[in-house]
């Protein structure tokens, strides 16, 4: 054991530090397998009381800390910073910060600090409506949970298995539910959590009431990790309603099912999801899982909707002018066997290669245009790798993933022009996803240039040294300060 290890094994126990490089492996690199890191161990604190000494014993020796929920992220923001990335910031000309400071990359490996073992789940609060979780908590089991108190908890997504309570908070995740129910922030009633000098803040007391001031848990949400380690969180829950109907329709493109999920919203208020996916990344997962095509035929794109309260709602859809080839499933096993070909494409997309992601949110009436363009401006960015794009997404939101394959994942042209794709057409380069280190240099794009000079404010005034999540949201040098042309690495 190294001293570091072993000093923080004073604090957690020896089974909860992690220094074997194979033991550490699951840590280190992304979901996607794109993003990966050195770390000089990983530790699993098993309490506040315990994330608090590792902060500050971490705060004192000036080490870094990577905090990490169920690793599911999809912008790198949950592993460490590649190996050599310290010295090509520091060697960068026009580099803005002092060692140390907001934005730079400290010189010692970090630690990963999981959350996986913060799992408490108190009883849920039914006179609320609210629920007490750790931050490493699944939203599986916290779904499930409130399930069988008769709630909703307003985000579910594919990586439910994995994600946790921490890590969709520090993200802001959206999720499959996000017309209905919004995005974690709106569930989030209050929080624990640990700033990088130690201290603690936060309660679970769950006033959801009351205005006293800035509202920190709101400030940690979204802040991936680079202001607090999430301890724990209040969350607000949803009475459930009875189990709804799943559509699936076949259509033309995304201007036909923009359109359809408009009709249906019109003739089933409450609608749960709406979801768009196309035929390429269909017959990916029918590939993948041995599916059988799910209408009459195939088709270009297609529309998935879950709506509230069955048999109700299925007697309203004949008024919303469904195509005639549309499957409805009104019973658990049919709308689980729906519901696959959506929540398998990420996998299934994996499974041929390791995908440029880039996860957009484009307005409704601009959703066809961006669509029309994207295969060329994917393709002129792939200086000819031979390229496969992959378009689904939440498309009730204007939140569409495109996936590239294909390219060199150590390439990021095909990323930005993606991205610029969205911006040239109002739409914003990062969408639920965060900015991790994948988007770093394009938080310019989306931010106004005083808005990012008040983050990096908030950031050193909590921060001041840097450690919690160094390189990520903030670039380690500002774009404008870096020469044309660089961090757009070639592709294929
Ligand atoms: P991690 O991946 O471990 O970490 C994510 C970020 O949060 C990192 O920056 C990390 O440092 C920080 N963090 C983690 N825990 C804490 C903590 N306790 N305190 C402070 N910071 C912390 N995302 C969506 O928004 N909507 C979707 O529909 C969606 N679907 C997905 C489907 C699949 C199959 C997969 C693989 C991913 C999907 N994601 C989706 C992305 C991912 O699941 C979310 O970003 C999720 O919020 C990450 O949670 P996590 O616990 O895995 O966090
Ligand atoms: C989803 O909606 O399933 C995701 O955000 C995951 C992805 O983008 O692959
Ligand atoms: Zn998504």
């Amino acid at each position: 054991m190294t001293s570091l290890a072993r000093d923080l094994a004073e604090i957690t126990g020896d089974a909860h530090v992690r220094i074997d490089p194979d033991l550490m492996a699951g840590y280190l690199t992304d979901w996607t397998r794109r993003y990966h890191g050195p770390a000089a161990c990983v530790v699993l604190p098993g309490s506040a009381a315990e994330v608090a000494a590792v902060v500050r014993y971490c705060a004192a020796q000036g080490i870094p800390l990577v905090p990490q929920g169920g690793n599911t992220g999809l912008v790198g923001g949950s592993v460490p910073p590649p190996a050599g990335a310290r010295s090509a910031a520091h060697a960068a000309p026009g580099r803005p910060d002092e060692p140390g400071g907001p934005g730079s990359l400290p010189d010692d490996l970090p630690v990963v600090l999981s959350t996986r073992r913060l799992a408490a789940l108190d009883p849920v609060d039914t006179v609320a409506g609210q629920v007490t979780a750790g931050a490493g908590v699944t939203i599986a089991r916290l779904r499930a949970h409130a399930a069988q108190a008769g709630f909703d908890y307003g985000v579910d997504l594919a990586a439910r298995d994995s994600a946790t309570v921490g890590g969709t908070i520090a993200t802001n995740a959206g999720g499959i539910h996000v017309i209905r129910y919004g995005k974690t922030r709106a569930q989030l009633i209050g929080l624990t959590a640990v700033l990088p000098d130690g201290s603690g803040v936060g309660d679970l007391s769950g006033l959801a009431a009351g205005t006293a001031g800035y509202d920190l848990p709101q400030l940690i949400a979204g802040s991936e990790g680079t202001l607090a380690v999430i301890t724990a969180a209040r969350l607000r829950l949803w009475p459930a309603g009875p189990p709804g109907a799943v559509v699936l329709a076949g259509l033309g493109g995304i201007a036909e099912a923009a359109q359809l999920h408009a009709q249906i919203r019109a003739h089933a208020p409450g609608l749960l999801a709406a979801e768009y996916f196309e035929g390429a990344g269909l017959e990916l997962v029918r590939g993948l899982a041995g599916l059988p095509l799910p209408l009459s035929r195939a088709y270009p794109a297609y529309l998935l909707a879950e709506l509230p309260g069955a048999a109700e709602d299925a007697g309203r859809l004949a008024d919303a002018g469904l195509p005639a080839d549309t499957a409805v499933a009104l019973d658990p096993r049919g709308r689980a066997a729906l519901w696959a070909y959506r929540e398998r494409l990420t996998e299934a997309i994996s499974a041929i290669g390791v995908p440029h992601k880039i996860d957009v949110a484009v307005p409704q009436g601009r959703l066809a245009a961006f669509r029309a363009a994207l295969d060329d401006v994917a393709r002129d960015a792939s200086g000819g790798a031979d390229c496969k794009v992959v378009v689904f997404g939440h498309v009730g939101v204007g939140n569409l993933h495109v996936n590239v394959i294909g390219p060199d994942p150590a390439g990021n042209a095909v990323d930005v022009a993606v991205a610029r794709l969205a911006a040239a057409n109002d739409g914003s380069a990062a969408a639920e996803h965060g900015i991790g280190r994948a988007k770093v240099g394009w938080l310019d794009w989306s931010r106004p240039a005083g808005e990012i000079a008040a983050m990096r404010a908030i950031k050193s005034a909590l921060d001041p040294a840097g450690l919690f999540n160094p390189g990520v949201l903030f670039p380690p040098v500002p774009a404008a300060a870096r020469p044309m042309g660089s961090g757009m690495g070639g592709c294929g």
